[in-house]
Formats: structure tokens, C-alpha cells, sequence
């Protein structure tokens, strides 16, 4: 892992922010921080539009979650680089005071007015599918609406894991958020590629009931108690609803809040 850090400087494209920290966690994962337009209003686990001047003279834009908590200055995005993908394969290269476009029109159904009311909240993610639960899990909103809040999040290896990782740990240790998650919020990682204290999918874990035994929490899911956040590959995300459908629970959206909502893990290129 690498960081750089610096201060903003003069902005000149259209809708252009300032690239304040760049952290490389993996030859695949970086995250960065900009400066935040003062305009920009957000619910936790939106997606707002982002990226580059092509060398066509337009955008390269794609979508990103916002992965800092709405209360925060500045604006936290976590991305895959993908050596010959249009955005990701530039993007990767940004450094502290270079500029990004950022679209100040944030939209996405990972939102909290999308559920009903529940006692435990699971947030699952499969690789950078954690950003948009990277903002709700820092929100207090989100400690105040549900009595337990659990975090499955599975990558190939240990590596990948480990922006969640330390920013579970920053959370638990913070002199505002930490008192407010003790004894709520539960972290169970896995990798499917790399041995670690927890393997498998997070289909497997949730069908096997494995997580339930490890976390010592009620298993099933039911429709009474629960609601989910999903956030992952295509596949992972039809993996997942099935099981949720099977279990009684089904999806909601903005418009008709429900008992879960699936949102893809955006930007494979
Ligand atoms: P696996 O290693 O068994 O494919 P990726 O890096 O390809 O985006 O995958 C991220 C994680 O998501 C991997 O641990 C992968 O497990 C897991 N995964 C991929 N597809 C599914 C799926 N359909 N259901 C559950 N987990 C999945």
C-alpha cells in the first residue's frame, strides 16, 4: 500500500475536482479522495457519475458509489483497475492535485428510504461492491435505524480485503462513530481463492447458515426482521436474490420501499 497526499489546487474543466489522495491497496484496487463540490447533497450509498476528458475532447465518465459518509469534506471513491479498460486504465495513474470530472447528480436504490423499517440490517459485497457500505457504514443514520448491522464482504484474496478491513477498524476506533457501532456492527470477510479464518462464497455462508453459527445470529433471514443491501457482480447479484426470494424477502425500490435492494458493483473497465 501507497499514499500520497497534497493540497487542492485551481480548478479549470467544467464540474473538475481536485484529487486529494490516492491509495493503492492492491496491483487491482486503489481508492482516492477529492474535493467535494459545495453544492453536492448525498444519501449514503448513492452513485454519482465520474472520470476523465477522453482524447476526443468529451468525458469519459462512469459510474462510481460514494464511498466517504455524507458528513464528510471531501469525496472517497474505492476502484478496480483494469490494465486495458478505457476509464480504470488512466484513472490508476491520478495523483494529489490532478483533476477529475465529477457529475454533482448522485442517484442509486442502496439508500435507506428504499427498505422498510427492520431490526437487522446485512450489507453484502463481493470486490469493490463494498464503496456504497463503505458511506453506511460510517453513517450514524444507519446505527440508529437498525439494532444489529452485518458486513459479509468476500474477495478472491486476504489483499483485496483489506480497505474494508481497515475501515472497520478505523470506525471502531473513532471517538464519535465507535460508541455508536460497539456491539452492532459485525464483520465477517471471506476469501474464496486464499486461505484465511473465514472461506466461501457469501451464497454459500448464507445457505449453509455458517455465518449465522460463527456470529452467534439468528438464521434464516426473515421478512419480519431483516433487510439487505446488495452489491456485487451480476452474477453474484442473481445468486444472492434467489436466495433472498426464497427466503420470503423481497426487492424495493425508492418509489415502493421492501425488505431488500441489489445494486451492481459498478466500473469492470
Ligand atoms: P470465486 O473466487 O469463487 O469466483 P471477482 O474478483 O471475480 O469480482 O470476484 C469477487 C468475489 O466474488 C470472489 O471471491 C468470487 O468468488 C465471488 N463471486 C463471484 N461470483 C459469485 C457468485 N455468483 N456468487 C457468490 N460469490 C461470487
Amino acid at each position: 500500500m501507497s499514499d500520497t497526499a497534497s493540497t487542492p489546487k485551481v480548478k479549470t474543466l467544467p464540474d473538475a475536482q481536485t484529487v486529494t489522495k490516492v491509495t493503492h491497496w492492491t496491483e487491482r484496487l486503489f481508492s482516492f479522495r477529492c474535493t467535494r463540490p459545495q453544492s453536492l447533497r448525498f444519501r449514503s450509498g448513492e452513485f454519482v457519475m465520474i472520470g476523465l476528458m477522453g482524447d476526443n475532447g468529451k468525458p469519459l465518465l462512469r459510474a462510481y458509489s460514494i464511498a466517504s459518509p455524507s458528513w464528510d469534506d471531501e469525496l472517497e471513491f474505492y476502484s478496480i483497475k483494469v490494465p486495458d479498460g478505457p476509464l480504470t486504465s488512466r484513472l490508476q495513474h491520478i495523483e494529489p492535485g490532478d483533476q477529475i470530472i465529477l457529475r454533482p447528480k448522485p442517484v442509486g436504490t442502496l439508500v435507506h428510504d428504499a427498505l422498510l423499517p427492520g431490526k437487522r440490517l446485512w450489507f453484502l459485497a463481493t470486490g469493490t461492491g463494498i464503496a456504497p457500505f463503505a458511506s453506511l457504514m460510517r453513517d450514524p443514520e444507519t446505527y440508529e435505524k437498525y439494532e444489529q448491522v452485518i458486513m459479509m464482504h468476500t474477495c478472491r484474496d486476504v489483499a483485496e480485503l483489506e480497505y474494508g478491513r481497515r475501515l472497520i477498524e478505523d470506525l471502531r476506533n473513532d471517538p464519535l462513530i465507535g460508541e455508536m457501532v460497539e456491539g452492532k456492527l459485525h464483520y465477517y470477510p471471506t476469501t474464496t481463492r486464499e486461505e484465511s479464518p473465514h472461506m466461501g462464497r457469501i451464497t454459500e455462508n448464507l445457505t449453509s447458515g455458517r455465518v449465522f453459527a460463527d456470529l452467534g445470529q439468528p438464521g434464516p433471514l426473515t421478512p419480519e426482521t431483516d433487510r439487505v443491501m446488495v452489491c456485487g457482480s451480476l452474477g453474484f447479484n442473481i445468486d444472492v436474490k434467489a436466495i433472498l426470494e426464497g427466503w420470503s424477502l423481497r426487492e424495493g425500490a425508492n418509489s415502493e420501499p421492501a425488505e431488500y435492494v441489489v445494486e451492481k458493483a459498478f466500473v469492470g473497465e
